[in-house]
């Protein structure tokens, strides 16, 4: 979910409306807004995307302060009564949450019986408890705070008060929040990216803090009342980075920017001689490590499991790559001296950053890799290394792994060059090829458009098989496709197929295999005359050197340890064309948000 706030002298609809556009990526199952002016608060709210709300709030409403939702469903069916704002019974406050509130049967039961709740949400707790606090004499900030102190759970909040015209409060805990200072006026929003559009100025906002806005000030307050001075930074976001251009989709225009972040990445981390070179401190905390942890969700999981490869074949220490939001349940015995490794795109993913307050808590270092400056995961890891690709709008992630697995071959060259290690080639050489095979096969999207059309135009299902490095791309090739197709796909080892999955193979069903590592070309294309034998229609994907008679695509060479950089291209454009004959949402696929932001 994401939220934003707008209090000053324009009218707040059209600024809330534009904000909350932009934070779509953090869900879209229903959005709302509340106007507050002169004649009270009007609450506009809609199931479904921002471009329905926008069609039911009435225009003739002219207000200087609004807040505004848009929802990833979390406790609750995506509906209207389910929808942000929520408001306490005599409808003088009105809230925004973006979060979940943990203990909130606990809290109802104990302190609000009688009160009759109009949602199923965990955010009306909060509302009615606050009007619960007031009607028992207490004054609106304290009522807020006492509410606060309350609550378990992660939430960024908003609220609005019908008689007081001139004040958002605001608080926030795990979930992340900005409050955007300009000329007359203030902002808040979940992200920078919201709010660009008047200010480029944001102060940040640390867990269990709240904050009152006006038009003119912003005061910071901790839950024990005293006030916090915090000076504002300027975001270096440029507003055009967010628009399409002439992409009819984002995810599009993110494919095609993928050989100039990887460009970008060389240049962002050579040193003036032109090697590689990661800062001291991040290198020595690495070298002082017996084993490192990857942590991380998603695509970035997936990263993670090429990073332990790259960090085990060069710098020659054991990694072990886990899931986040398994990791506190199922931890591991950790080593000695671990080192903790957070992969996230956008550096706010919860089930991540519920492990990383714990192994801090523990007192263990940790890098976040991510493409968001000033992210919670960045702000909280002791250090970080940007992906530099640039806002990553599509909620199927495609520049930011290949940026997560070109940071994390530098991250790997690096140690092993501190180490006295070789690597066996030149890093940056390499990683130009491969910005150049990238292009190659960017301008080859007819050809990837006419296998989506041959092999998954009406399929049910589909396998991506491969071994070693292919098996892990594999994955990434399965999750795009279900993601924004919604066909059911697997990425499976190729030697573990045939230990039961074969079994759904049938007539016909597709069988994407990926043969771009000589030492297991043989062993893929024997599983490929596995599934072949049992009815699959094979789409082998194989790299030049390594063609066989048959095989549908060829990829131009790279470097045998560096190939899912450009083997997940054909299968990133391969989801696209197929999520497109399917007439899917591309960028905004049913069920999903681009950032997590509850456990
Ligand atoms: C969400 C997105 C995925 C993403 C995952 C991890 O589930 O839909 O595309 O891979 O979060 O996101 P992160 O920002 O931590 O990389």
């Amino acid at each position: 979910c994401g939220i934003v706030g707008f209090i000053g002298q324009e009218d707040a609809k059209e600024i809330l409306l534009k904000g909350l556009e932009k934070l779509e990526y953090r869900g879209y199952d229903s959005a709302g807004i509340a106007l507050q002016s002169a004649e009270g608060i009007a609450v506009f709210k809609e199931k479904g995307r921002i471009a329905n709300l926008r069609e039911i709030v009435d225009p003739a409403v002219e207000a200087h302060i609004g807040i505004g939702h848009t929802r990833w469903a979390t406790h609750g069916v995506p509906s209207k009564a389910n929808s942000h704002p929520h408001q306490s019974t005599s409808k003088r406050f009105t809230l925004v949450h973006n979060g979940v509130i943990e203990n909130y049967e606990l809290l109802k039961n104990a302190h609000l019986q009688g009160v009759t709740f109009l949602s199923e949400t965990d955010t009306e707790i909060i509302v009615q408890l606050v009007e619960k606090y007031v009607n028992e004499g207490l004054a609106v900030e304290e009522a807020f705070r006492t509410t606060l102190t309350l609550l378990h759970g992660s939430y960024a909040l908003a609220m609005l008060d019908s008689e007081n015209e001139g004040t958002i409060y605001v608080a926030k805990n795990k979930s992340p929040l900005l409050v955007g200072a300009g000329d007359n006026f203030n902002v808040v929003a979940s992200d920078a990216m919201a709010m660009l559009q008047v200010t480029n100025q944001f102060i940040e906002l640390m867990d269990k803090e709240m904050v009152l806005v006006t038009d003119s000030s912003i005061t910071i307050k901790n839950y024990a009342g005293e006030v916090v001075e915090r000076a504002p930074y300027t975001a270096e976001l440029d507003a055009s980075d967010i628009e399409k251009g002439t992409y009819p989709h984002f995810m599009l225009k993110e494919i095609d920017e993928q050989p100039l972040v990887i460009r970008n990445i060389i240049a962002k981390y050579r040193n003036e001689e032109g090697e590689i070179e990661l800062s001291q401190d991040i290198r020595d905390a690495i070298l002082a490590s017996d084993r490192i942890y990857i942590i991380a969700a998603g695509t970035s999981y997936h990263a993670g499991l090429i990073g332990k490869q790259f960090i085990e074949r060069f710098a020659k220490i054991p990694v072990e790559v886990h899931v986040a939001s398994e990791f506190s349940y199922n931890m591991p015995l950790l080593s000695e001296n671990p080192f903790f490794i957070y992969i996230s795109q956008s550096g706010e993913t919860a089930d991540s950053r519920a492990v990383l307050v714990q192994t801090n808590e523990m007192g263990y270092k940790a890098l976040t890799i991510t493409n968001v400056p000033g992210s919670t995961l960045s702000r909280e890891a002791d250090y970080t290394l940007l992906l530099h690709a640039g806002p990553e709008i599509a909620v199927a992630s495609t520049k930011a792994y290949t940026a997560q697995l070109a940071v994390l071959a530098i991250l790997s060259a690096d140690i092993a060059y501190s180490k006295g290690l070789e690597i066996g080639f030149d890093l940056t050489q390499e990683l130009g090829i491969i910005a150049s095979a990238m292009e190659a096969l960017c301008g080859d999207k007819e050809e990837m458009e006419q296998i989506a059309r041959e092999y998954l135009a009406t399929t049910r299902n589909c396998f991506f098989i491969g071994r070693s490095l292919d098996f892990y791309v594999g994955l990434e090739g399965a999750l795009k496709l279900k993601e924004i197709s919604y066909i059911q796909a697997e990425g499976f080892a190729g030697g573990e197929l045939k230990h039961g999955t074969i079994a759904l193979i049938e007539n016909g069903t597709p069988v994407i295999a990926l043969a771009t590592q000589e030492y297991v070309n043989l062993g893929i294309r024997g599983n490929v005359k596995e599934v072949v034998a049992r009815g699959a229609n094979p789409c082998i994907i194989s790299m030049e050197g390594l063609e066989m008679e048959g095989d549908r695509y060829v990829l131009p060479a790279v470097n045998e340890a560096l190939t899912p950089l450009v083997s997940v291209i054909p299968l990133q454009l391969i989801s696209y064309y197929a999520a497109l004959h399917r007439e899917c949402d591309v960028d905004k696929p049913r069920n999903l948000a681009k950032s997590v932001t509850v456990e």
